[in-house]
């Protein structure tokens, strides 16, 4: 093995400190035989390294880094403060979270610290501050890993102070808090910024987080609360900054995580990283979608895929096993949405505690014959032998689905129209047709630069910020296509409808206005009839769409309004708005996907056989030029399907001809460079 090549790195969360030193020489000797070339270590060593408040103790770190530094390995080091010692939470209680039910926790577990705390923020920066000074110029740590898994929320006083001041610096004066927060509603007009308290279930809330009096109230502090979060990674970078001014610093994201708006955090990582852990194993749409929501934070820059299990997780009630060849077509999924890394969580099993049974590369009796590990170990020479050649490759996607927190946020906590609408269902929906197609997507903000898409896809876009409208009309002016559905264009920054015609100023380039709409149970059904003639149906939500200027495209067959509208197409400029103002099944939210695409080229090589509907085809073009075509069989059965280009399978060496069978067998992956 050369650790010093060019390639996708390999390997993942080693927590050696648990076991004796001569198994670490063991690990070593598995590592290498499974081509791990990267360890993410320290990631919860801040009792160890930091034992008293005025002591610090590298003797730990330096014993794990140095033996990885000696046997050539790259290092992710990590600053240990995504969990704070004891000691801190004894010394100085305001550490510890107050929870949404107003409990004052005490010391226990993890990711448990006040992010408003001076005393958490002083105490993890000096320890970022200490670990970037003794190991900063170490060549071969290739990335910082600050904290972990940020999230959650605190509800305690010295955040209640942040909160007010998060407030003074957005709103400068009262008149203007009590105008976003519809203050005069239910007597809360504000007189005094000390008034203003968390909104939990002590306040606002009357059932749980998602309901609230005030939306407004809760969504500021949402927003207040990513930007708590963030500010402690903030602070600890520009303490690792202060010794090391180059090497990019990164934390470990989830997806789609709902408490941390991830676009806000974005601008501030060097590159994005996340942890894969999708719910079950029939998820292969949902975690494209993730992969790509993940890519678009930083504007298409490859990400690391920072975790995924090679076998279980443990967290779960129900931990099913990953099937022979899942943990490797993962991998290469992640790789055809633009991840550089491929690591695990993690090397070697925990010896105790809550992790135990969760998988690992390496199991309790260090095995380099399970299963397991072979299949490791052959995904690492697939890696080895694949070198750098999609190091840096960007998605050439042409199509985007907007994604917004804010949107999320807002609809998750709006009481009316259905509770039953959920934001994140709608949008997997709307990409899970474009998957299903085998289209190029990016997830991207309402801020992104959209001149670069033909087709821009914005379900359930509630909220509107900044120019989203104007900047879609342009979408549509200069020919593309815009597709929007129900719930869009109803609010503004601060929640507050817009006092016009739904869908607000969505409204000109849709071409349609809604006065009224309905919402039902799931199990009641409106048909919609498509123009092709076919009957999908609809459930939810039932908007009663009144065109004006748009065509009809589908409506409804049920109810009082059956005959009107449930789908238009507005013709725009030199393109079309789409609008689908029903809760369509996936068929029917497939056929408009369909047609909104129709006319631009974007649909994928395969998208006509319904029985190839489990086999994924993504895109990557190289620094180079070249385009890297990854093919996955999701499916449990072998498919052949024709070439649609000639080249060479990555994996195999194998050359294609235009038209030749490419044979996979279940959950197999072929990795093609295409001829120029
Ligand atoms: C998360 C954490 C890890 C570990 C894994 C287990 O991703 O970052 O420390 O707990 O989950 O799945
Ligand atoms: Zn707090």
């Amino acid at each position: 093995m050369n650790p010093s090549a060019a390639k996708i790195l390999f390997g993942g969360d080693y927590n050696p400190e648990q076991w004796p030193k001569e198994v670490w020489e063991q690990d070593y000797r598995l590592f290498d035989l499974a081509g791990i070339d990267t360890v993410t270590l320290g990631v919860f060593d801040w009792a160890l390294t930091q034992p008293a408040e005025d002591v610090y103790d590298f003797s730990t770190l330096d014993a794990v880094v140095g033996k990885a530094v000696a046997e050539g390995r790259r290092i992710c080091l990590a600053t240990g403060t995504g969990a704070h010692p004891a000691w801190l939470a004894k010394a100085h209680p305001e550490v510890t979270r107050v929870d949404f039910d107003g409990r004052k926790h005490r010391f226990g577990q993890r990711h448990n610290s006040c992010p408003s705390s001076p005393v958490f923020r002083r105490l993890s920066a000096e320890l970022a501050r200490r670990i970037a000074r003794r190991y900063a110029g170490t060549e071969a740590i290739v990335a910082w890993h600050v904290g972990n898994e940020y999230g959650g929320a605190c509800y305690c006083e010295l955040c209640a102070a942040g909160f007010r001041d998060w407030l003074r610096t957005k709103y400068a004066d009262l008149d203007r808090l009590n105008d976003a927060w519809c203050a005069t509603f239910w007597a809360h007009t504000f007189t005094d910024w000390d008034e203003i308290e968390p909104p939990s279930a002590l306040t606002e809330h009357w059932r749980g987080p998602d309901h609230t009096a005030f939306q407004g109230i809760t969504l500021d502090y949402l927003r207040f609360m990513s930007d708590a979060m963030l500010a402690n990674f903030v602070d600890e970078k520009a303490a690792i900054r202060e010794s090391d001014p180059d090497t990019p610093v990164t934390t470990n994201f989830m997806g789609m995580y709902r408490p941390i708006d991830y676009h806000r955090w974005a601008a501030h990582l060097d590159f994005a990283s996340w942890d894969n852990y999708p719910p079950d194993d029939q998820s292969a749409a949902r975690m494209a979608f993730t992969h790509d929501l993940m890519r678009g934070l930083k504007d298409g820059q490859p990400f690391w895929l920072m975790e995924q299990t090679p076998s279980f997780t443990a967290c779960r009630d129900v931990n099913p096993l990953k099937r022979p060849g899942i943990m490797r077509l993962w991998s290469w999924q992640a790789v055809a949405h633009g991840a550089d890394a491929v690591l695990f969580f993690q090397m070697r099993a925990n010896r105790g505690a809550s992790e135990k049974y969760h998988g690992a590369v390496i199991g309790h009796a260090g095995r380099s014959d399970t299963r397991v590990f072979t299949e490791v170990a052959e995904l690492g020479a697939e890696l080895t032998r694949l070198g750098s050649v999609s190091l840096g490759a960007r998605t050439p996607a042409r199509v985007a689905i907007l994604f917004d927190w804010d949107s999320w946020w807002a609809l998750d906590l709006s009481d009316g129209p259905s509770r039953l609408v959920r934001y994140q269902e709608v949008v997997l929906a709307y990409h899970r047709a474009l998957w299903d197609l085998g289209v190029d997507v990016d997830v991207v903000p309402v801020y992104a630069d959209l001149s670069r898409y033909d087709v821009v896809v914005a379900p359930a876009l509630h909220m509107l910020k900044g120019s989203i409208a104007t900047r879609l009309e342009d979408v549509a002016r200069r020919g593309g296509s815009v597709l929007t559905t129900f719930l869009s264009g109803r609010v503004d920054a601060d929640d507050n409808v817009f006092l016009m015609d739904v869908p607000g100023p969505l409204g000109e380039l849709l071409g349609v206005r809604v006065d009224e709409w309905d919402a039902r149970e799931a199990s009641f059904v409106n048909p919609v009839q498509l123009a092709d003639g076919v009957t999908v149906d609809s459930r939810l939500l039932f908007e009663l769409v009144i065109p004006q200027g748009a065509s009809v495209v589908g409506t409804y067959q049920a109810d009082w309004y059956a005959g009107t509208p449930a789908v238009t197409r507005n013709a725009y400029g030199a393109g079309d708005a789409w609008y689908v103002g029903a809760g369509l099944d996936q068929a029917g939210v497939s056929w408009v996907v369909r047609q909104a695409l129709d006319r631009h080229g974007v649909i994928g090589l395969y998208a006509s056989s319904s029985s190839l509907s489990d086999v994924e085809v993504a895109r990557r073009v190289a620094p180079d030029g070249r385009t890297i075509l990854f093919v996955l069989n999701h499916s449990a059965v072998a498919v052949s399907l024709p070439a649609a280009v000639s080249g060479v399978d990555l994996l195999t060496g194998i050359r294609f001809t235009l038209g030749d069978p490419l044979r996979l067998a279940p959950s197999d992956v072929l990795v093609l460079r295409v001829d120029p």
